[in-house]
């Protein structure tokens, strides 16, 4: 076996030891899976290894432990282009994903570049999405819908930014914590570990 990730215990623990009795193995796996999961980053105080094991690090990071960051943050799922997919498809069945729609709007909106582009781009994520019932209307406060609407004259790739955080925060408080808890997602988590450590198992 080989261990991947630079400052892991388990690396020490293993290394020489295939003689150990193989609980102590599984276990050292489970454990460097787990550890894999929770670091981003070498534990400071280890010499990070070269750049190469770092490398293989993350090239061995599959869809498998991708499935299984999403729950380490609302940010990490959003990063993710599978992540948002499963997201979208479990907001579907709460009759909410105009506001994942919406917050996707706004990230391409935020990256149009045209003066006259950005404009009208504007005007039809604020039709879509913000105005007084709106066909796809994201709840906000009155307030913020307010600002935004005269945000819209000589808009700027700014112009939706508080509306879209306040959507944002919404999706992570609500639907977020309940999205971890779907048995949809639950499934994948499962299939998830079970595919890393069959393989695992096996080298
Ligand atoms: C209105 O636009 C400004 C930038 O032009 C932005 O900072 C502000 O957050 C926007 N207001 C809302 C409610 O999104
Ligand atoms: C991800 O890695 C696991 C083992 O860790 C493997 O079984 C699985 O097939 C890999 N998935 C992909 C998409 O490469």
């Amino acid at each position: 076996m080989s261990c991947w990730m630079p400052g892991c215990p388990a690396l020490s623990m293993c290394r020489g030891l295939a003689a150990l009795p193989i609980t102590c193995l599984e276990r050292a796996k489970d454990l460097k899976t787990r550890l894999g999961i929770l670091l981003h980053k070498p534990e400071p105080g280890h010499k990070s290894g070269s750049s190469s094991k770092l490398q293989l690090g993350s090239r061995r990071r599959n869809s498998s432990q991708e499935v299984l960051e999403w729950r380490e943050s609302f940010d990490q799922l959003l990063k993710s282009k599978s992540g948002v997919n499963a997201f979208h498809t479990f907001l579907k069945t709460e009759f909410s994903e105009e506001n994942l729609d919406f917050w996707l709007a706004c990230e391409d909106f935020k990256k149009t570049r045209s003066k006259t582009k950005l404009a009208s781009k504007a005007n039809r994520i604020f039709e879509e999405f913000v105005q007084n019932e709106a066909p796809r209307e994201v709840n906000i406060d009155h307030e913020t819908r307010e600002i935004t609407r005269k945000n819209l004259s000589g808009a700027t790739s700014a112009c939706f930014n508080e509306a879209q955080a306040k959507t944002r925060t919404l999706m992570e408080k609500d639907s977020y914590p309940r999205f971890l808890k779907s048995a949809s997602y639950q499934d994948m988590t499962k299939q998830a570990a079970s595919r890393g450590a069959s393989k695992r198992s096996h080298t």
